[in-house]
């Protein structure tokens, strides 16, 4: 999957970082940034920066941080070549005829192997849908089950919905006629190996098909319903954990309703494929479901994403009961509020909606929806007729889910309204409540202590902090920010502010090895003509050096610059760039000097004959001079 050069530019001149991100994440305007709590890392308060104007993003929290492409990369765990794919597919960039055919043998080597299932999968998608419009027993079989589960051809489409033949190898034959090896369909869990041998039958068949898609819109796995009534067989198969598909950390439907779930500022949870299909089709979009699995943090925090809402829509039946339960506690530690709808005995929210239609549905949501509170007690006080024990259990029960709130303030709403249902005081509950705290603080104080123990980089990072409060390192490191940031900036008529600057610290070498290789590449482009800046960095391979330049340009050194103070009214923003690089300069040389003088100063102790002694005597005497013209000029300069 060759992409040429100008193309690939097309494709960055093109995208737009806050769009690109957009699709996985909730972003809030902040300045002229946006902000947001960052997918790569579980947290509550935003720390994830998208800067439209550099075209990156940045987490101060964990650290990650790139261009658009590199966020793809990351959050879809693709190679390069895919995620500039996927942008160029959605900013409609046309990809020349050999991006989208099948890769060649070293190609599909090459390629990491995540692409790779991506593809099948995607081609198996393709398959089953075809199957399910154009096939005889497609039509027949498939298309009429989903006609008499009243779903129509628009939602058919919207979700991708197939159906696989009875045959035992189908859809195998015809991938391994395209190319596609049996192994990697493996992999992909389209296909199962038999025991022992080198043969492949199909893991889905005679079964309708609900692709699942990935937050991007990506197939990443299937499930598979049969249309039989025997009690025998599996009502539904799902594809195998794979090195995409983890099934705790998806939601099916999230993909087509994540723009609903944003605009409506609530998420409707449910528990199957078809409740979600459904309820699309009568225009409830906000919906996700957790596909029969028990919610995880993981789900919720892909929801806490779009929204801080959930409710629970759950069957009437145990099951539906015990999973609302876990879910609810799940959903309460992550920070969310929660609401759950009790559906009538022997409906979901599909056979609800099917038969009562849309207004009926919304209308019974709202009329029924009960906080979490209300729920447990409700449920747990259903058959007691007050008997006092099971009362203290009951309150036990209600406090042990509000200790799951991580905010204070909610906290306390609920337990005065826990405190107002059960006529406790609220003191009373509140120290239930602490008590309960306690003994899980102990848990989590000894599961730091070893944390702490066991972090691997923890004398790395240390190291990191002292070189950090060098001074030395950091002029060293303005004075490279500065280049990275303004390097095409123009100071005066034909000359932008790069060439001064690299000008003036040509014969410094720099003590950091990653600032003096950053200032290498400079130079090297520059003996050949080309004055390169930030976003030359952002386009190579080497993490390191990307991830300090991302760093560099990111927000946070630029609020703790003096730029703004610096900002003097009067002073033009061309002079001021001259003023602050040149007062970066001075303080860089001021910095070389000091550490010449300490190093002269060792020579000096460790010299034992007087011809030594006098040559670092006289260097010290030059040194001394240099460091007085600087002190002054820097005197002058910054008052
Ligand atoms: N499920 C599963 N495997 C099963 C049964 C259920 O993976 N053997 C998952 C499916 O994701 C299913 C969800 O649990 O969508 C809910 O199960 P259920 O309520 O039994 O199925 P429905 O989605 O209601 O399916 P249908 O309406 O077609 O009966
Ligand atoms: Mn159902």
């Amino acid at each position: 999957m060759r992409i040429p050069s100008d193309i690939v530019d097309k494709i960055y001149q093109t995208i737009d970082v806050v769009e690109v991100i957009r699709e996985y994440v909730h972003l809030q305007k902040s300045g002229k940034d946006f902000k947001a709590c960052c997918p790569f890392h579980n947290e509550r308060t935003p720390s994830f920066y998208v800067s439209p104007a550099k075209g990156i993003y940045k987490c101060f929290g964990c650290g990650k941080g790139g261009d658009s492409v590199n966020f793809i990369m990351e959050i879809e765990g693709v190679s390069y070549g895919e995620a500039l794919k996927q942008l160029a597919e959605k900013y409609k960039i046309a990809l020349p005829e050999e991006a989208y055919q099948k890769p060649t043998d070293t190609e599909m080597q090459e390629q990491n192997e995540k692409d790779s299932l991506l593809i099948a999968l995607n081609y198996a998608k393709t398959f089953f849908h075809e199957q399910l419009l154009y096939t005889d027993d497609g039509k027949a079989i498939g298309l009429s089950y989903f006609k008499e589960r009243g779903f129509n051809e628009k939602t058919i489409q919207k979700f991708d919905l197939g159906y696989s033949s009875a045959e035992w190898d189908a859809f195998l034959r015809n991938a391994t006629r395209k190319g596609y090896q049996a192994e990697i369909l493996e992999k992909a869990g389209l296909v199962i190996q038999k025991e022992g041998k080198q043969e492949y039958y199909d893991r889905f068949r005679e079964r309708v098909i609900f692709p699942i898609h990935n937050v991007s819109g990506r197939v990443i796995a299937f499930g598979g319903r049969t249309l039989k009534k025997d009690k025998s067989i599996a009502k539904y198969i799902n594809s195998p954990e794979t090195p995409i598909y983890n099934k705790s950390k998806i939601l099916y439907g999230l993909f087509q309703s994540k723009k609903a779930i944003l605009n409506a500022d609530e998420c409707l949870l449910v528990e199957g494929y078809a409740d979600v299909v459904s309820l699309h089709q009568a225009g409830i979009e906000n919906v996700v479901a957790s596909s029969g699995t028990s919610l995880t943090h993981e789900q919720v925090r892909l929801i806490r994403r779009f929204t801080n809402k959930i409710t629970m829509l759950y069957d009437g039946d145990k099951a539906g009961l015990n999973a609302a339960l876990r879910g609810l506690d799940i959903i309460l530690e992550e920070g969310l509020s929660v609401n759950i709808v009790w559906l009538p005995e022997n409906e979901d929210p599909d056979s609800y909606v099917q038969k009562n239609g849309t207004n009926a549905m919304l209308a019974y949501i709202k009329e029924n929806a009960q906080d979490f509170i209300k729920f447990k007690t409700n449920f747990l006080l259903k058959d007691t007729q007050n008997d006092p024990f099971k009362r203290g259990e009951a309150i036990r029960e209600v406090v042990s889910s509000i200790i799951k709130i991580p905010d204070v303030i909610n906290r306390n709403i609920f337990y005065k309204e826990c405190s107002v249902l059960f006529g406790i005081e609220e003191s009373v509950l509140i120290s239930e409540g602490n008590k309960l705290l306690l003994k899980d603080q102990k848990k989590t104080a000894d599961k730091n202590i070893v944390d702490e123990l066991f972090t691997e980089n923890k004398d790395a990072l240390l190291d990191k902090k002292a070189v950090e409060y060098n001074a030395l390192y950091y002029q060293e490191q303005e004075n490279i920010r500065l280049l990275l940031s303004y390097a095409n900036y123009p100071i005066a008529e034909d000359k932008v502010f790069g060439h001064y600057l690299l000008d003036e610290i040509q014969e410094i070498n720099f003590e950091t090895p990653i600032f003096q290789e950053i200032l290498n590449i400079f130079k090297e482009n520059l003996s050949q003509g080309n004055l390169i800046d930030s976003s030359y960095f952002l386009r190579q391979d080497s993490d390191v050096i990307k991830n300090t330049v991302i760093d560099l340009i990111s927000e946070k050194y630029e609020i703790s610059n003096r730029w703004e103070e610096e900002d003097v009214v009067t002073r033009k923003k061309d002079e001021r760039l001259n003023h602050v690089a040149y007062t970066h300069i001075m303080r860089l040389k001021w910095r070389v000097v000091q550490k010449m003088m300490e190093d002269n100063k060792k020579v000096l102790q460790r010299s034992d004959n007087e011809e030594d002694i006098e040559k670092a005597l006289q260097i010290h005497v030059i040194l001394k001079n240099t460091e007085k013209e600087i002190a002054e000029v820097l005197g002058n300069v910054i008052r």
